[in-house]
């Protein structure tokens, strides 16, 4: 069947991410075939940086889409079927805040976990809302395919604003990065790997891995690998160290926990102080981010528009990020119902969980979005860590919504990273000073 052509906004082009991600949809052509595409960032600088390269591409190999660069949010989803959502308020230089704060308390710095990833999520939360009224104004059926950060948190806050829109999926990369590091390490193709998986955003469990040729669950078969086995990325060459150590993590937490296959997140709740110890204060992975990929991206946007062509330029191709974005909205455009592990309200999935919980699981996309396979109650050791960290996902949600301060210290003491309600406050206190922008509690 001839596959309609498509109209798709990248939200948050600036990300340097975003060549890698072009490149993913001219990759993905035939399969994902597009109309327009159009791409919007509310900073007219960012856009500029890269929108040379981005055009040379898409000229090159996908001459017939229109193409359209916008920083003006009435104009980026007009007539769009699919938006891929990956903007950060505050950019780089609040990343490197969310993430030197909390260390100068010896508290976890990190974007996404610990009170890092709770002042990025205070952030997001508001510029996502407004984002999805927006493109309800312009788009009503469009799919918003969302992968701003702290997703955990931006899907709570979303599900709970917007309880009856039907076609907002939240979903993050890093399980489809481990299944391609497993598929390597079991020498099988990726695409032939179904994962079973429960838990919340940055904070799961996988637990079967069935090679769908032959019916088999490996997941056995690579615990056992695991055990003596250093766990490296299948792009272990192309990645910074601290990324390595990361994934030498899910070796010891199943030390203590063998019996599932953790998320690398996991590693900032089980061993914190550990991850403190070993941080740098004034070089973290916002410094690694942006002396790496930002710097390599822009050299090449930058080569490419000095010399208008794409001459010894090479097509950056997004192994992960891109691909799954593509390969996400080709499964719900096509109805192709291919597995992925996808974030959906709760409602029974993990019956001994909070309903209103957004569960992070395995589940088909189809033309109606995620079908989430039920899993089943969850032992009391994992439930007790997931009802801890929902409760502090909810908290962080009301505590912005609110303007709630005693709620945020409240998150935050729960936060498994913090637990100290003294440092809880003091942490708070410094994120604040610096977010004033974009938020504060009273
Ligand atoms: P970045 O800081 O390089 O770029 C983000 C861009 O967003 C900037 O150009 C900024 O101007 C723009 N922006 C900020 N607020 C905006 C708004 N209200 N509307 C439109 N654009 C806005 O970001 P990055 O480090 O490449 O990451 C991009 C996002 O994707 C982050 O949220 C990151 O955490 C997330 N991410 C998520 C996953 C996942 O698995 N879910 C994977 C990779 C990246
Ligand atoms: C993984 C996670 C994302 C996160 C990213 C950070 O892909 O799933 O949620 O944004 O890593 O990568 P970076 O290279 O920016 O540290
Ligand atoms: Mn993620």
């Amino acid at each position: 069947m001839k596959r309609e052509k498509l109209v798709v906004t990248i939200v948050g082009c600036g990300s340097t991410r975003t060549p890698a991600l072009i490149g993913s949809l001219v990759n993905y052509k035939d399969r994902f075939p597009l109309k327009k595409l159009i791409l919007f960032d509310i900073d007219q600088e960012r856009i500029d940086a890269q929108r040379d390269y981005i055009r040379l591409t898409m000229e090159a190999y996908c001459p017939d889409v229109e193409l359209v660069f916008t920083d003006d949010e009435n104009q980026a989803y007009i007539g769009t079927d699919y938006v891929f959502c990956q903007m950060r308020a505050g950019n780089f230089e609040m990343r490197s805040h969310d993430e030197k704060i909390p260390l100068k308390h010896d508290l976890v710095g990190q974007e996404t976990c610990g009170p890092g990833g709770f002042a990025y999520g205070m952030r997001s939360i508001m510029p996502m809302i407004s984002m999805v009224k927006k493109i309800r104004e312009y788009a009503p059926e469009a799919w918003i395919l969302n992968y701003t950060n702290p997703a955990a948190i931006v899907a709570v806050a979303l599900d709970k604003v917007f309880p009856e829109d039907k076609r907002i999926l939240n979903i993050c990369d890093q399980p489809y990065s481990m299944i391609k590091s497993f598929a390597k390490i079991l020498e099988v193709d990726m695409y032939d790997l179904e994962p079973r998986y429960f838990g919340l955003n940055h904070f799961g469990w996988f637990t079967k891995l069935y090679h769908t040729p032959t019916g088999e669950d490996l997941l056995p078969k690579l615990k056992d690998y695991l055990t003596n086995h250093e766990f490296k990325p299948f792009n272990a060459e192309q990645r910074d160290p601290s990324w390595l150590e990361t994934y030498r993590n899910v070796n010891k937490m199943m030390q203590f926990f063998p019996e599932y296959l953790p998320n690398t997140y996991l590693q900032y709740y089980f061993f914190p102080d550990e991850i403190v110890k070993h941080s740098n204060r004034e070089y973290t992975r916002a410094d690694e981010a942006k002396n790496g990929r930002e710097k390599q991206v822009l050299e090449l946007c930058k080569r490419a528009k000095e010399q208008n062509n794409l001459e010894d330029i090479p097509l950056l191709i997004g192994a992960v990020h891109g691909n799954m974005m593509v390969e996400v909205a080709e499964s719900i455009a096509y109805d192709l119902k291919k597995v992925f592990v996808v974030m959906v309200r709760n409602e029974g999935i993990i019956p001994n969980l909070p309903k209103d919980a957004m569960v992070e699981c395995a589940g088909e996309l189809t033309k109606n979005g995620a079908e989430a396979y039920p899993y089943g109650e969850v032992e009391t050791f994992y439930k007790g860590l997931l009802e801890n960290q929902y409760a502090y996902e909810k908290l962080t949600v009301e505590a912005c919504l609110e303007s709630n301060y005693q709620k945020a210290v409240q998150a935050l003491t729960l936060n498994r990273t913090v637990v100290d309600p003294n440092k809880a406050k003091a942490v708070l206190d410094d994120l604040m000073a610096v977010n004033g922008e974009y938020w504060s509690l009273k």
